[in-house]
């Protein structure tokens, strides 16, 4: 009987209805082409491991540090990179495993391996995932996140910031929802919370901005800055209005956001002739790294004396996670927490440096790592977008 429980429960949530032609964002392309346009630059275009090789790489990973199947792993990281997979966590049970391990085509691992290799959820965080939740649910724990909490919408309403009481839309109804609006909810939904049943895979940049009592929403740096338009203004025209908008840019350092750039400050103060003090200030209202534990931000300082290297210095700012053999890894299959150095949200630090004798200049170029390379360790990642360094920041400081 119990059984059966679990098996209905897993059912009706994985039976969350959806609207087909709301799946592809091609869809919305005739009448939202911007949105499209700028959703694709960002990371929540590239959430399945069939788009990021990164994420592909780190859920073997975690399956091989934890000792489970892939598709467990897969499914478990998926209430956030793939909240609309159509396959529960409890559906991946031990007959489910015994097909796999025998190579068995049952009616349960056929449902469960078409669900995985769906085309929709290829698509990532798309449109159909922020524009169709109908409402969040309070969060209890840690490990209430992504498709824990999100309910979706059951008809061809898509839900945003307005109310389209004329319907101009037509391909679909529109409703406001308060977390378009107000706070930060929606994203939260995923960026707060535990990957994995690890109390050290937490993503906490919720947390880390609630420390600041800052009332800047996530959306104010993420989404660019606001500009008045009018939304498909080729739809009843007559009706229209001018609206208040953001851009879907959801953008990183990756994104070579010039914006984003300028929330870090670099300075140098010298003190007498063989001591300095490197001022660092982190503008952002969360960590500097935030969110993915595999992120590192360097700073890289040449001492010149003209054009001669005389000495150079690294100073990184990162959280270290080792497993139980000691080594280096991701927080989802990490065993502590043996340091951390990111910056605080809107921390000034002063790190104090020597400077050798017959210095002229100081080079500093500050490194954002996708991955830090300490960390890649054996991961397999041929695409070197998620290995090479991206500059936050280079400058010179003369001395004389
Ligand atoms: C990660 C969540 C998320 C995803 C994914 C997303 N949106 Fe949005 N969308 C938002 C938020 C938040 C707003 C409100 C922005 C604001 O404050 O102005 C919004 C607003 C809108 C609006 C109203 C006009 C505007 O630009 O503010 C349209 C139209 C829209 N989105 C279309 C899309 C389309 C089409 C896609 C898929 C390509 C998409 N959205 C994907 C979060 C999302
Ligand atoms: C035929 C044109 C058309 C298509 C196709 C279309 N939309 Fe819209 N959409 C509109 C119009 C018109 C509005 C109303 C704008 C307004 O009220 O200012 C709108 C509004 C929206 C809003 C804001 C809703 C609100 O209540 O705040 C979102 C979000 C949105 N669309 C998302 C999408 C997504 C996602 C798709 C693809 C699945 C899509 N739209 C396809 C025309 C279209
Ligand atoms: C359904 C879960 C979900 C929601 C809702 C969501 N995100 Fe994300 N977000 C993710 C995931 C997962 C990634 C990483 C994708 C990947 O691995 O490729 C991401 C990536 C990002 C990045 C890119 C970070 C980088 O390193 O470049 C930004 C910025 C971001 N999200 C901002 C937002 C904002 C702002 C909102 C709210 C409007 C939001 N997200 C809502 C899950 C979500
Ligand atoms: C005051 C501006 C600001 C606000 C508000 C803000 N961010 Fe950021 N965010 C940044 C900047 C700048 C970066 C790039 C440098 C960095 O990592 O701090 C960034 C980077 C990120 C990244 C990439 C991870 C990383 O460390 O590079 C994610 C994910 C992210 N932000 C999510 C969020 C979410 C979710 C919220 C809301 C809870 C939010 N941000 C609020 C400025 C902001
Ligand atoms: C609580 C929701 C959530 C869960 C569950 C989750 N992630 Fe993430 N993941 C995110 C968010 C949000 C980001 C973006 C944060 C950032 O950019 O720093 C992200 C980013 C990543 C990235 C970085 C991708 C890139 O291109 O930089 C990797 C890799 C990753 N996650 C792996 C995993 C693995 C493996 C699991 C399962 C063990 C997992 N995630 C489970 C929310 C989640």
């Amino acid at each position: 009987m119990k059984y059966f429980l679990i098996l209905l429960l897993a059912v009706t949530l994985s039976n969350a209805k959806i609207i087909q032609r709301f799946v592809a964002p091609t869809n919305c392309s005739a009448c939202h082409q911007e949105q499209v346009k700028d959703w694709m630059t960002s990371l929540h275009a590239k959430s399945h491991t069939d788009k990021n090789e990164l994420y592909h790489e780190a859920v073997k990973i975690v399956a091989r540090d934890l000792r489970q199947p892939y598709e467990n792993v897969l499914v478990k990281c998926g209430d956030c990179h793939n909240p609309r997979l159509e396959v529960a966590e409890s559906e991946l049970d031990e007959n489910y495993m015994l097909a796999k391990a025998f190579v068995l085509e049952t009616t349960q691992s056929e449902h469960i391996d078409k669900a995985l290799t769906a085309k929709h959820i290829q698509n990532g965080i798309s449109c159909y995932v922020c524009h169709n939740v109908n409402s969040i649910k309070e969060k209890h724990n840690d490990q209430d996140v992504g498709f824990n909490v999100l309910e979706w919408i059951p008809n061809d309403t898509i839900v945003g910031p307005f109310t389209d009481p004329n319907n101009r839309a037509g391909f679909h109804k529109s409703e406001i929802r308060d977390y378009f609006v107000t706070g930060n909810d929606l994203c939260l939904a995923c960026h707060q919370g535990q990957a994995t049943e690890n109390k050290l895979s937490v993503y906490d940049t919720g947390k880390e901005l609630e420390s600041t009592n800052d009332t800047r929403r996530c959306v104010d740096c993420h989404m660019g800055s606001l500009k008045q338009e009018i939304i498909a203004p080729n739809m009843k025209p007559n009706l229209a209005q001018k609206r208040t908008i953001r851009s879907h840019l959801f953008a990183g350092i990756r994104n070579d956001s010039k914006e984003l750039k300028e929330y870090v400050n670099l300075g140098i103060k010298v003190i007498g002739s063989t001591k300095a003090n490197i001022e660092i200030e982190n503008l952002a209202t969360h960590n500097l790294p935030s969110g993915f534990s595999g992120r590192s931000v360097v700073l890289n300082l040449k001492f010149l004396k003209g054009t001669t290297e005389l000495s150079s210095n690294k100073i990184g700012f990162e959280k270290v996670y080792r497993n139980k053999i000691g080594s280096r890894t991701l927080s989802y299959a990490a065993d502590r927490l043996v340091s951390d150095s990111t910056l605080k949200p809107l921390e000034k630090r002063e790190i104090s440096i020597d400077i050798p004798a017959g210095t002229t200049s100081i080079k500093a170029d500050l490194l954002y790592y996708v991955l830090a390379p300490e960390v890649k360790g054996s991961m397999q990642i041929k695409n070197d977008a998620f290995t090479k360094p991206y500059t936050m920041k280079s400058m010179t400081f003369n001395l004389n």
